[in-house]
């Protein structure tokens, strides 16, 4: 794997400053509250979003700590999402270690959850910009949208490519486009630059869980911290299931087994050995190029050659 740490090198200071604002959030509340964010704070994710700001940040009037509390509050409304996620998902594991909800419980989960999500607002709120509070809202609104369409779809095996790529569109790459759009605002720089900080984000989100759902099927658990194999399990129909669809004949009886929520485990195995799983890396390619594309209209320097980088690394990834 390409340590990522390597990609972020050109922002290394700020990410140290979001540490510490991340970690100052767990302050002064009440001690199970305390105790349960800190939790979920020692465990280190890969601080893809905050870098992401940092480096977009750094491609106009680089302003450290107005940018330190936007990558904090963009990285604390991902892990709301998380926590919020594993405790709909009933996953045991993230970032390597026992989830809040099954440490703890539901209850402590679903609180903790909203807290950080409040606290996000509360961290963006302290740029004093109403357009950043909007996009943030925005992108909220987005991501819960994505996930509704995605429980709307629960077990629907004929879901096209085109809503597959609308609801990670909302629920992932919203967030992506947020951290890199926002990062242009907050530095100044022209509309044209901010939409196309948007496009690179939103391409690179959707490169990103392209993959992610590709590790679904195949990745090492104790290398990804997390279950795989979940996404079906939960009738979930990711790209790779909608190829794998694509080929399989109409007439065919596992068709309509499928559709019935039968035989998931034997569709897995028959995805893995189908060709799907690399025609959905190709996708994922597609975005990547089309983000680092949008680059285009910068000059370079250390921070455009990291964002390039993180594209080109995406659609290979394998944690
Ligand atoms: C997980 O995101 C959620 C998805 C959008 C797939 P990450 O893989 O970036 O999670 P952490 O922050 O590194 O744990
Ligand atoms: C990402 O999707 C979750 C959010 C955007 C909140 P997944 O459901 O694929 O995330 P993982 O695989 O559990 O990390
Ligand atoms: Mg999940
Ligand atoms: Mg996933």
């Amino acid at each position: 794997m390409t340590d990522t740490r390597l990609l972020f090198a050109p922002v290394a200071s700020g990410l140290a400053g979001v540490e510490r604002c991340i970690l100052a959030s767990a302050d002064g509340q009440h001690p199970m509250l305390g105790e349960a964010l800190r939790y979920v704070f020692d465990t280190r994710g890969k601080r893809l979003r905050p870098a992401l700001v940092l480096l977009s940040g750094a491609l106009g009037d680089y302003d450290e700590d107005r940018l330190i509390l936007l990558a904090s509050s963009l990285e604390v409304v991902h892990t709301a999402s998380l926590v919020h996620d594993d405790t709909i998902d009933e996953a045991m594991t993230r970032r390597g270690i026992t989830t809040l909800n099954s440490v703890w419980d539901r209850h402590t989960a679903i609180v903790t959850g909203d807290f950080l999500f409040a606290k996000s607002a509360e961290l963006a709120s302290k740029m004093n910009s109403v357009r950043i509070m909007r996009m943030l809202s925005e992108t909220v609104m987005a991501m819960c949208s994505g996930e509704m369409r995605q429980h709307a779809a629960t077990n629907n095996w004929e879901i096209s490519v085109e809503e597959y790529l609308e609801r990670i569109g909302a629920k992932t790459a919203s967030l992506f486009a947020m951290c890199c759009a926002g990062a242009g605002v907050t530095t100044g720089q022209s509309e044209a630059h901010i939409e196309a900080l948007y496009t690179y984000g939103f391409n690179v989100g959707l490169a990103f869980q392209i993959v992610d759902d590709i590790l679904d099927f195949v990745a090492d658990e104790v290398a990804i911290g997390k279950p795989a194999g979940n996404d079906l399990r939960h009738g979930t129909i990711t790209l790779p299931a909608i190829l794998f669809m694509q080929k399989l004949p109409h007439g065919a009886p596992l068709r309509q087994r499928l559709q019935h929520g039968e035989d998931s485990e034997l569709a897995a195995d028959l995805i893995r050995e189908s060709g799907a799983l690399a025609e959905a890396r190709e996708f994922a390619r597609r975005a990547s190029s089309e983000a680092i594309q949008a680059l285009a209209a910068f000059s370079g320097g250390e921070a455009k050659a990291s964002l390039v980088e993180i594209a080109q690394y995406l659609p290979a990834r394998s944690v």
